[in-house]
């Protein structure tokens, strides 16, 4: 069985630079997938590591799988210099469940956990965790259209009977407002900082001792949908603050090493190759030069312009979700976003469209989107102008 590259109907401008035939897909989310990856995971559904059967049909038991887990995991670790008191869980459920399961595992009915609204999804763990005792919201960017992140002075935590928040919940890049925080909050000494990092995990170095938990969906830059990174804390295991069906214990999880169930186990092969190929990148430090250099490209495209306005200002611009429009004073500017999709599909750039809150469009320039389709993009954005301004 050979692999099977099957080319787009149009015939686009911009392709990737491996001449498979395939685009540039700046999707937020599930987003691309670097192309050896995809080659490899061709080839493994097939037949892997010369077992004669597919990395589909593997019991999550056999030794093959074993091998995939220990090393995913490994791997995991690696990269982000995770120390042995943290556990790396491999959940189902998205991080939309991580929304329930953190406070459900680490907010007793009587506390008060704080939580940083700097997004939709952040919007969403905050609904989610009253659920199991009392929301702070530290801070609420709702009325700032979430086109910044807060300074320290702007945060006001619970100190409700002089006690300490059960926790602080951030997210650390805001996917459809493209913010992203560029330090960690300054917390209240001993609160432990969960970060729902879902759409910069692994884009560029993290320290990890600075959170009791990361939760990442693997779908945007570290894998496909079907699997989420729980990176936590041990002592975070010993709360249990009420009984919760096993499916909901972290601590469970944690004993039964991600396979308490039958767990997703090709979305955890694959984040496994993308671990691998992260290492083969040269690590996070590479990685966020690379990002860096991507953003850049149309960062600079947007700063030279009066045709397109960016969402988030520019001190808390993300590197992974950039946020655009045609400027609202520019005339017929809704129809030139109409416009500006359509053709930039034409040529082969992906995916652009903004979510409905922010309009406009959205460039997701994930770990795998190539330099060569962010410059792409770039040209695109300059002769757009050109044609159109
Ligand atoms: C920051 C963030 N959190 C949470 C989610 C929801 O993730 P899931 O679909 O895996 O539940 C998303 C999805 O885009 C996201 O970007």
């Amino acid at each position: 069985m050979s692999a099977v590259a099957s080319k787009p109907s149009a015939s686009p401008s911009a392709v990737t630079p491996s001449g498979s035939g395939r685009i540039f897909n700046f999707s937020a989310g599930p987003g691309c997938l670097p192309e050896e990856v995809l080659q490899q995971a061709q080839q493994d559904i097939w037949n892997i590591a010369g077992s004669g059967v597919g990395i589909l049909e593997h019991s999550h038991r056999a030794k093959v799988y074993d091998k995939v887990l220990a090393e995913a995991e490994a791997d995991c670790r690696k990269i982000a210099n995770i120390p042995a008191s943290y556990k790396v869980l491999f959940l189902t459920g998205g991080a939309t469940t991580q929304n329930f399961m953190v406070p459900a595992n680490l907010l007793a009915q009587d506390q008060t956990a704080d939580y940083l609204t700097t997004g939709y999804w952040a919007e969403k763990s905050a609904e989610q965790a009253k659920l199991y005792g009392t929301v702070n919201e530290a801070w609420d960017g709702r009325p700032h259209k979430h086109a910044f992140i807060p300074s320290d002075d702007q945060i006001k935590y619970s100190t409700s009977g002089g006690a300490k928040p059960a926790y602080v919940h951030m997210c650390s890049n805001n996917t459809i407002y493209g913010t992203q925080w560029k330090r960690t909050p300054a917390v209240p000494a001993g609160v432990p900082i969960i970060n729902d990092a879902s759409s910069d995990i692994y884009s560029q170095p993290i320290d990890v001792t600075k959170f009791g938990l990361i939760y990442a969906g693997a779908q945007k830059n570290i894998g496909i949908a079907g699997t989420t990174l729980v990176i936590i804390r041990e002592d975070l295991l010993q709360r249990n603050p009420r009984e919760l069906p096993v499916m909901l214990q972290y601590r469970m999880h944690a004993a039964d090493q991600s396979r308490h169930n039958t767990p997703p186990v090709f979305a955890i092969y694959m984040s496994g190759l993308v671990f691998k190929w992260i290492l083969k990148q040269g690590g996070l430090e590479a990685l966020a030069k690379r990002n860096q250099e991507k953003a850049k490209l149309i960062y600079d495209v947007l700063d030279g312009s009066k045709f397109y306005k960016g969402h988030a200002r520019p001190d808390c611009r993300s590197l992974m979700n950039i946020t655009f429009r045609v400027a609202p004073e520019v005339k017929n500017s809704e129809e030139l976003d109409g416009k500006f999709l359509a053709e930039a599909t034409k040529a082969g750039l992906d995916q652009l469209k903004g979510h409905r809150s922010t309009g406009g469009m959205r460039a997701s320039t994930y770990n795998a989107m190539p330099l060569a389709g962010c410059k792409a993009l770039a040209d695109f954005m300059r002769e757009f102008e050109r044609k159109n301004g």
